[in-house]
């Protein structure tokens, strides 16, 4: 009938995941979400490894589908489709998935559909929210960083991204120079809670010119600069001089999203929605801070703000199970020679 079992394969990044998205005709359910995330092997390393993220993704993608299909209570026999992140990302971990992928489909002879991790995120606020097309999307993690209008499942304009780093990124690096944990953006967030963002002077990249071209990595390179000249007067740092840098830098990126926000807002509104609404995703989506700027600059154009549930937000195979069900419901269904690809805009 109008229900549609699809099963979603994910491995990127440095998340392995796997997960049943059910359906039925306009109701969705996420019958089961599996992520094994990688961070614990990573960590070490200050960044992802990629040799390292692949030969995990191969070990632990058959395990990771297994417990998908048990939790939802299916065997592969039960489902319509199956649909797996077929690019942008890391190659040797998108060529796990879709191998993995591959062979699931030619042994059951379910159709196989590749999907791009982008359109995963930008997708996920239909299986949450229910929204209508065309919504703007901010896309801010450790990996991307962009402003999409989503006109359907297969339709998107770009309105702009970042030049260089993604927010995730600096983050992270700027956890590494301050001697913070990783992920950087969570423990950045908690050391900026008792800082003064105005003590050191971080630039606000990019605000000069027009569009919504983004760039991060002058951030960076300030809050080296900062940093080094606090351990060169003093000879270290104090939690007092690390809150005071995180602040200045989270305040910054916040500052730097919340203009080009209102900027691809009013871009977006002349196309003139009938419920405008600005959706966000990304693990860099989490900061309050940041979500905060976002909310007002939303409530000032009078745009409606949607943040799906973290657990969606950040890297999950039930975003790709979704779009394998919007893109199935299109017919777009790729065979064998689906392959995958490094890198893949929107
Ligand atoms: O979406 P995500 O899980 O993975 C991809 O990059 O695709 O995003 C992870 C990134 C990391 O760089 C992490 O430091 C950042 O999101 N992040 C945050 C916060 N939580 C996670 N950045 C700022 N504030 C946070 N609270
Ligand atoms: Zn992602």
């Amino acid at each position: 009938g109008n229900t549609i079992t699809i099963l979603g394969v994910e491995s990127s990044c440095d998340d392995t995941a796997a997960a049943v998205v059910r359906d039925s005709g306009g109701r969705a359910e996420i019958l089961s979400s599996v992520v094994y995330g990688q961070t614990g092997l990573h960590a070490p390393f200050g960044g992802v490894v990629p040799e390292i993220a692949a030969r995990a993704h191969a070990e632990k993608i058959d395990l990771c589908v297994e417990e998908a299909l048990k939790t939802a209570g299916l065997s592969l026999d039960s489902l319509d489709a199956i649909a797996v992140t077929a690019g942008p990302g890391l190659i040797g971990g998108v060529i796990a998935g879709v191998m993995c992928a591959k062979g699931l489909a030619a042994g059951s002879g379910l159709p196989l559909l590749g999907i791009n991790h982008l359109a995963g995120h930008a997708l996920t606020p239909r299986l949450t929210d229910a929204l209508d097309f065309p919504y703007l999307m901010l896309l801010v993690s450790g990996g991307h960083c962009q402003f999409v209008i989503v006109e359907g499942p297969n339709s998107f304009s770009r309105l702009g991204g970042t030049i260089d780093d993604a927010p995730g990124e600096a983050f992270d690096k700027t956890a590494k120079l301050l001697g913070l944990p990783q992920p950087g953006g969570p423990s950045v967030e908690s050391a900026a809670l008792g800082g003064d963002p105005a003590r050191f002077d971080f630039p606000r990249p990019l605000l000069d010119r027009p569009g919504c071209d983004m760039s991060f990595s002058g951030l960076k390179t300030a809050l080296l600069r900062a940093r080094n000249a606090v351990v060169a007067e003093k000879g270290g740092l104090t939690e007092q001089d690390r809150a005071d840098l995180a602040a200045g830098f989270q305040a910054a990126v916040a500052d730097v999203l919340a203009e080009k926000s209102r900027r691809a807002i009013s871009e977006y509104i002349a196309l003139a929605p009938a419920q405008p609404v600005l959706a966000v995703a990304g693990g860099v989506a989490a900061n309050q801070t940041i979500r905060g700027i976002l909310e007002t600059v939303c409530t000032n154009a009078a745009v409606h703000f949607v943040a799906p549930p973290l657990a969606l937000c950040t890297d999950n195979a039930a975003m790709i199970a979704w779009a394998g069900i919007e893109h199935f419901r299109l017919g777009l269904v790729d065979e064998a020679e689906l392959v995958a690809r490094p890198r893949w805009p929107l």
